[in-house]
C-alpha cells in the first residue's frame, strides 16, 4: 500500500495525507442534507461533494444497504469476484480494515470531500459502500459511465437486532451518548417511527429506503441482493453477482470465494481490526430475531410494514430452512 501511494503525484500524495488525518479522528457527529439525517460517522457534506463534482468509472460498484444488511459481507464478495486471479490488488484491498486512507475510499460517504481527488488515483474497479438514499446519490452519473449497484436487503426484524447490537459497540464520542439505546423494546420503537439518524427523513426508516432504490429495479445497472439468499445458497447468488459484474468465475472459484467470505473467515480475519474491535462480525444468522422480539413487538413492526410495503415487489424471508443453509462458516470458525 505505501509504494502503491508511493506512486501518485506529489500534491495528491498530500491530500492521501491530509484524508488519513483526518480519518483518524473518525467524526462522528449527525449531519442532515435535504431532510436525510445521515448515520453518524457519515459526512453529508462528503457525499454532497461528490454527487455534484465526483464522477465514477465504468466498473466501480456502489454496495448499498440500510444499516446492518449485509454490507461488509457482500462488500468482501464483490471484492472476491473482482480480484481472486489478482493477488496484488487482493492484498491491497485486504489492508483496508486497517488503513484509513484506504477506509475512506472504500466507504462513500466517510472522511473529507477530498477523498474524491484522491479516489481518482486508485485503480478500478473500485468498491465503494454507502447507506445513503437513492435521492442523494447521482444515480444519473452512475448510470451514464457503466458502474454499477448492489442493493443489499434483509429480513427487518433481524436487521433490527444487527442494529441494536452494533449500537452499543459504535464508539461514539461522549456528547453522542445519548444516541446508543438502553433496551431493544424502545430502540425498535423508535426506528420505526422515524427517529433514528438512519440515512432516511425524521418519521422515515427502512421501507422508505428500499423504496427509493426500487425506483431502479428494472435498470441494467442495479441488482438487488437478499441477505438470506446469500445464506441459502452462497454459490447460486455468487454466480449471479458475477454475472451482473461482468466477470466470469469457475465453480471452483465461486466455491473458494465462498469459504473466504463464510462468516468464520471473516471474523477471524477481523480479529484484530477496527471492525472487530466494534463486533461488526457478531452471529451472521437468519431468524436471531426470535430471541428478541416479545410477539407484540414483532405484531408491531409487522403491522407497520403491511402499510408502508404495500404494492412493493421485495418479499422479507424471516427464516430459512436450516438445511438448506451454507453453513460450512461454523464449522471453520475456530474462535
Ligand atoms: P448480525 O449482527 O446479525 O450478526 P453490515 O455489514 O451491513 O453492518 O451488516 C452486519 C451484519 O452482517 C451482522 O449481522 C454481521 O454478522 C453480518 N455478516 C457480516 N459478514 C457476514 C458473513 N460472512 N456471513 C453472514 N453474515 C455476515
Amino acid at each position: 500500500m505505501a509504494d502503491f501511494v508511493a506512486s501518485f503525484p506529489e500534491d495528491i500524495r498530500r491530500k492521501a495525507e491530509e484524508v488519513r488525518e483526518f480519518m483518524k479522528t473518525r467524526v462522528l457527529r449527525p449531519q442532515v442534507w435535504k431532510n436525510v439525517k445521515g448515520v453518524p460517522v457519515y459526512s453529508m457534506e462528503t457525499a454532497k461533494y461528490a454527487y455534484e463534482n465526483w464522477t465514477p468509472r465504468k466498473g466501480d460498484v456502489f454496495v448499498v444497504t440500510y444499516p446492518k444488511c449485509g454490507t461488509n459481507w457482500v462488500r468482501e464478495i464483490v471484492k472476491q469476484i473482482y480480484f481472486i486471479r489478482d493477488q496484488k490488488s487482493m492484498d491491497i484491498m485486504n489492508e483496508r480494515s486497517n488503513n484509513p486512507l484506504l477506509a475512506a475510499q472504500e466507504i462513500f460517504d466517510q472522511g473529507p470531500p477530498a477523498k474524491f481527488i484522491v479516489a481518482d488515483y486508485f485503480p478500478c474497479p473500485r468498491i465503494f459502500c454507502t447507506h445513503l438514499p437513492e435521492e442523494l446519490m447521482n444515480f444519473k452519473k452512475i448510470e451514464e459511465m457503466e458502474a454499477k449497484v448492489i442493493y443489499v436487503y434483509r429480513n427487518p426484524k433481524d436487521m433490527a437486532v444487527s442494529y441494536f447490537h452494533f449500537l452499543q459497540n459504535t464508539p461514539y464520542a461522549s456528547e453522542l451518548e445519548h444516541l446508543r439505546p438502553k433496551d431493544f423494546e424502545g430502540f425498535v420503537r423508535q426506528l420505526i417511527k422515524g427517529e433514528k439518524w438512519d440515512s432516511t427523513p425524521e418519521g422515515e426508516w427502512y421501507p422508505y429506503h428500499i423504496k427509493g432504490w426500487l425506483q431502479h429495479k428494472d435498470e441494467n445497472c442495479i441488482k438487488f441482493v437478499a441477505y438470506e439468499d446469500l445464506k441459502k445458497d452462497f454459490q447460486g447468488v455468487a454466480r449471479e453477482l458475477s454475472k451482473f459484474l461482468g466477470v466470469e468465475r469457475t465453480d471452483d472459484e465461486l466455491s473458494k470465494i465462498g469459504q473466504n467470505c463464510s462468516f468464520g473467515q471473516m471474523k477471524r480475519k477481523n480479529v484484530n481490526t477496527f471492525l472487530g474491535k466494534i463486533n461488526m462480525f457478531r452471529k451472521g444468522d437468519v431468524g436471531d430475531w426470535k430471541n428478541y422480539f416479545t410477539e407484540a413487538l414483532s405484531n408491531e413492526m409487522e403491522n407497520k410494514l403491511k402499510v408502508e410495503m404495500e404494492g412493493i415487489d421485495i418479499t422479507f424471508q424471516y427464516e430459512v430452512n436450516n438445511e438448506k443453509v451454507h453453513r460450512s462458516e461454523k464449522l471453520d470458525c475456530k474462535l
